[in-house]
């Protein structure tokens, strides 16, 4: 059907009519945010009392474990379901094969033991991936320059059982290795863990909105320039995406993430028209960094540009949004409830 056979013809149609009070734009509304569709994404450091704004990243800190646990707390008191943790690794804990990824006692590991003592009812996130762990900045094992896929899948199975032994909820395989998601299913299944879920970067794109983020975990200088095209998606593409998609749905993802953010609304409506299972978008550091500082310049009203941003993803058809804005969006919708 045509837009015109759908619609009334001026005069007798007037769409203002619907936009004319705050009342009717309430309840003619067809998309909402709510503080359940938050993923609060923090970067937790080794040290006790540490706390240090990622400069990049204005507002958003870089925390010790015991200071992270303030963080958890707000999450609970805000109502946010759940929250995801990056690690900075020392720089010499890294070594070429990242193997302080599956080092049962690493930074991730004994925050994750101490939040769900803490907090039992907060969700809590892991990334799988090497790149925090590496000391070339890679998300993966290399031999001649070139990431290697199965040995690399070999490590990341290694890590994401690190991770569930030490109590986390979601994994999240943000590495782009193939086949990587059926090989922690099956190391899940396996193991007794029926119920932890995976949650896969399926389409994650080699973007360059991630720079912020590779400063926050310390990983950016150690890539010198190299760039993860040979497993993140060509941001041309699209058809790739659902592939992806159908391929991590296929080996026991629950759920999956498409990022970067706005840049992909259209790779997040198609998922969501595709398929059936849960979509979430991230918006990333970058995007993050790109508002604030415009905001912070006074070019950008800060608040109502994040909030429609935000719901600029519900729209696209996002079942929820992993953002750095999560506190500061939970405090504005909690002051509008
Ligand atoms: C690690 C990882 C990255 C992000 C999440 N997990 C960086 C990368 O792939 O280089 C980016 C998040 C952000 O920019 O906010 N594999």
């Amino acid at each position: 059907m045509s837009p015109q056979s759908l619609t009334g013809k001026y005069p007798f149609s007037r769409p203002r009519r619907l936009r004319r009070s705050d009342w009717s734009r309430d309840l003619h509304r067809e998309n909402s945010l709510t503080v359940k569709d938050l993923i609060w994404p923090l970067f937790v450091c080794e040290g006790t009392g540490v706390s240090e704004e990622v400069s990049s990243m204005p507002g958003v800190t870089r925390s010790s474990a015991d200071l992270l646990v303030k963080q958890a707390e707000k999450a609970c008191e805000l109502g946010i379901p759940a929250i995801a943790l990056f690690p900075q690794t020392d720089n010499d804990l890294k070594d070429e094969d990242g193997s302080e990824g599956y080092n049962e006692n690493n930074l991730v590991c004994r925050t994750v033991r101490l939040l769900k003592k803490e907090f039992p009812d907060l969700g809590v996130i892991c990334d799988v991936a090497l790149d925090p762990y590496t000391s070339h900045g890679q998300d993966g094992i290399l031999e001649d320059g070139y990431v290697l896929n199965d040995r690399t899948v070999e490590a990341l199975v290694r890590q994401a059982e690190v991770q569930v032994d030490a109590g986390c909820d979601i994994l999240a395989p943000s590495d782009m290795m193939d086949g990587r998601i059926g090989q922690i299913r099956s190391m899940l299944e396996n193991q007794g863990h029926h119920n932890t879920q995976i949650m896969a970067y399926s389409a994650k794109y080699a973007s360059a909105f991630y720079g912020p983020f590779r400063d926050a975990v310390g990983s950016g200088g150690n890539l010198k320039g190299g760039n993860k095209k040979t497993y993140q998606m060509d941001p041309a593409n699209s058809q790739e995406a659902l592939r992806e998609v159908a391929m991590d749905i296929d080996e026991g993802a629950d759920s999956v993430i498409v990022k970067p953010g706005m840049p992909c609304l259209d790779i997040i409506r198609r998922i969501a028209t595709e398929f059936s299972h849960p979509v979430f978008a991230y918006q990333v550091s970058g995007e993050y960094a790109m508002l604030t500082a415009a905001a912070n310049n006074g070019w950008l009203a800060g608040d109502a540009v994040m909030m429609e941003s935000l719901l600029a993803f519900k729209r696209a058809g996002a079942t929820g949004i992993w953002t750095y804005f999560a506190p500061a969006a939970a405090g504005i919708l909690k002051d509008h409830a």
